[in-house]
């Protein structure tokens, strides 16, 4: 079909290669041409050929399907935006156009999970038109081998409100799904649930499904999340999921000022589970640094005055067992230096912890320290030991409180030489508190266009002040790690902290979840690593860390994370300096990653490559069965390695005997294969060293 109104449409196009909400410059063209012809259908596929999206017009309403191997796994889908006032982008639509445009190109991550990523993809702009000819809007549709993305680019026509976005995704529903609830009070922080996809109400993204007979897996999240409000996903009728964007608290979903994009809907794809793991899609559907030299944002391994807090052993308020003192400090950055720790993170050292720290976040000092703790000169003893502090930022949600000390708070670091800040946003989920000029006070969602533009805010300050972030209680990750290379890690999901207290605490299954669903998303601040897993109760009784001592280990190579944590007290890793070499070595900035093997609840076998070294190391966990797995080591380089294998001692079992820990030394080579032996609630961690 021909398509006569397409230089009406000329001054509509964008430039294909992505562009921020500001740089579009876009006119609402009228239509010049008396003749109006649409397309009814538009494909682009993958460059393997094995994927491809479908993009039709009928009657006015626009539909997207995706095909995988010439089976149809997404069917026909709804779009369309829903604006307070003005035209709605949802009806009396055709497809004016389209271009076209191809790009292979491999970038350089300045940390994380691979060095070189390659962004190889093929491009379809779509000039969508109301049936008059006039430009509606732009839908971009980028495909690669392992999925895809699409965004809508909508001109300027002034400051508008969008109500409801009307995207959709139908599956199946007998799919299988691994979810957790969207909207809920408790954030991201839930465990997730295994179900057939009909019975999700309303999800979080990144969700997980397995189509049936055999089908692939598919995982459905979004990129570049940037002024905009994040997406959960409601299934309003079986087997379509909606977006549903997270509301201000005036009900509006998101405040545009002029022209704009949404961040990219993906749709991960793959035959296997490890290869959902595998790619790069979220990455490569982000923009490139747009921070420069980010030298100064340094992977790192850390410990911290954290865990005897979430075990009732010393407390972040002011008093008797308060934890952020001189003293015990000082032990920690001993500890840290004596054993090649780069940071020491001290929760409770500011003004504002004592009473009811969850409900009084509006009293947070970020810059007045408690009168135990010497701010100042613990930085300078930490320096002169070759280790730093790790700031600390507990908002309680107060985000206008931490606003208005931003700037102040993230100087003071600077001139301390504090290199990174862990963040934290407790509160309830709808409960982001935002104080207006006239002190009037308004609930938001951590996921909603307020926050969204609050953490990126807090970013770009960061990164002039040198400093990294790492959130708690955060907005989900869509992939802007790559445009602000300082956006180091978050939490974002149950973490260890659950093991101290939740109840019930992580079951033994979560973290075989977590590498298919959350992980999708990027690193993950999980603090791995602690090894008195009952905390002086009895074994059997709850909370408990539900893992054996060698899980601890295999989750360093398995949850990615540039900032990464050895969680226990420091007598605790003096107990069992055999296990604790293993924290002490293993790298946490890497060259190459490769999901071996997994299945979401069942297993999961992760390979990385030391980003500074030659050397290789691998984590494999199980849930709460024994397994036996078989890996082939084909992913070693060419030369020989000794394998230093830390293993499920004889008899263990998380439930009732979690401590026996096995070392093994072999010599391997690519060309041998290895059977992993995992207890119940088990895991192993390895690492290979050359030889040479
Ligand atoms: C919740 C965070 O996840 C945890 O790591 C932190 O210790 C507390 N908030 C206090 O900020
Ligand atoms: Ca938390």
């Amino acid at each position: 079909m021909k398509h006569p109104i397409a230089a009406s449409l000329a001054a509509f196009a964008l430039l294909a290669g992505g562009c921020a909400t500001s740089d579009l410059n876009v006119a609402a063209a009228a239509p010049e041409d008396s003749q109006i012809v649409s397309l009814d259908q538009v494909n682009v596929s993958a460059p393997s050929g094995d994927l491809q999206v479908s993009l039709s017009a009928e009657n006015g309403t626009l539909a997207w399907t995706a095909d995988w191997r010439g089976s149809r796994i997404i069917q026909p889908s709804a779009l369309g935006l829903a604006f307070k006032s003005g035209r709605d982008l949802n009806r009396d639509l055709i497809i004016a156009s389209v271009s076209r445009a191809s790009h292979d190109e491999t970038w350089e991550q300045p940390w994380g999970e691979r060095q070189f990523v390659r962004d190889h993809h093929n491009e379809m702009l779509a000039e969508i038109a109301f049936s008059d000819g006039t430009p509606a809007f732009a839908l971009r549709v980028r495909i690669f081998d392992d999925g895809f993305g699409f965004r809508y680019e909508v001109a300027d026509t002034g400051a508008r409100q969008i109500i409801d976005e009307q995207t959709e995704f139908r599956f199946d529903p007998t799919s299988k799904s691994w979810w957790i609830p969207g909207a809920g009070w408790n954030r991201y922080e839930e465990l997730y649930k295994t179900t057939p996809m009909s019975d999700v109400h309303r999800a979080h993204t990144p969700i997980t499904l397995e189509l049936p007979d055999n089908g692939p897996f598919v995982s459905i999240h979004e990129a570049a999340l940037v002024d905009y409000a994040g997406m959960w996903l409601n299934q309003r009728r079986p087997g379509t999921l909606e977006a549903e964007l997270a509301p201000w608290s005036d009900g509006t979903k998101v405040k545009i000022e002029g022209a704009f994009v949404t961040p990219w809907r993906t749709v991960q794809v793959s035959d296997t589970a490890a290869g959902l793991a595998n790619s790069d899609l979220i990455l490569n559907l982000n923009e490139p640094n747009a921070l420069g030299d980010v030298s100064w944002a340094k992977p790192s391994k850390y410990v911290g005055i954290w865990w005897c807090m979430h075990i009732n052993e010393c407390s972040w308020g002011s008093g008797d067992i308060h934890g952020a003192t001189t003293e015990r400090t000082q032990a920690y950055i001993d500890f840290a230096a004596e054993h090649g720790f780069d940071g020491v993170l001290v929760e409770g050292w500011n003004h504002g912890w004592d009473g009811d720290w969850f409900s009084n976040g509006e009293i947070f000092s970020f810059t007045q320290a408690y009168p135990d703790f010497d701010l100042a000169g613990l930085a300078a003893y930490a320096a002169e030991r070759d280790v730093y502090l790790i700031g600390h930022h507990e908002t309680s949600g107060a985000i206008t409180n931490y606003e208005e000390q931003i700037e102040a708070a993230y100087a003071l670091y600077e001139r301390l030489g504090i290199p990174a800040i862990k963040t934290g946003y407790v509160a309830d989920g709808g409960e982001i508190t935002r104080r207006d000029a006239d002190g009037k006070v308004y609930k938001e969602w951590h996921d909603g266009q307020y926050a969204v533009n609050h953490h990126l805010r807090a970013l770009k300050l960061a990164a002039q002040h040198k400093i990294a972030i790492n959130a708690h209680e955060p907005v989900k990750d869509t992939g802007l790690r790559r445009t602000y290379p300082n956006a180091f890690s978050r939490e974002g999901a149950r973490g260890q902290e659950y093991n101290a207290w939740g109840q019930p605490p992580n079951d033994p299954a979560h973290t075989t979840i977590l590498p298919f669903t959350r992980m999708l998303s990027g690193p993950m601040d999980f603090t791995p690593g602690i090894f008195d897993l009952n905390f002086g109760k009895p074994v059997t009784e709850d909370p408990r860390v539900q893992t054996t001592l060698a899980k601890q280990l295999a989750l360093y190579v398995l949850l990615h994370s540039p900032i990464q944590m050895a969680a226990d007290l420091p007598r605790n890793y003096e107990a069992r300096p055999d296990a604790f070499e293993f924290i002490k070595q293993v790298p946490v900035d890497w060259s190459e990653s490769i999901m071996l093997d997994g299945y979401p609840g069942d297993f999961a076998v992760m390979a990385r490559k030391d980003r500074n070294s030659q050397a290789w190391y691998l984590g494999a966990v199980t849930d709460e069965e024994a397994r036996t797995i078989e890996i082939n080591l084909d992913f070693l380089d060419g030369f020989p390695y000794e394998a230093q294998i830390y293993k499920d001692g004889a008899d263990a079992d998380w439930k009732t005997n979690p401590y026996p820990l096995e070392l093994d030394f072999k010599s391997v080579d690519q060309n041998a294969s290895m059977t992993l032996t995992l207890a119940p609630g088990g895991g192993t961690a390895i690492a290979f060293i050359p030889l040479e």
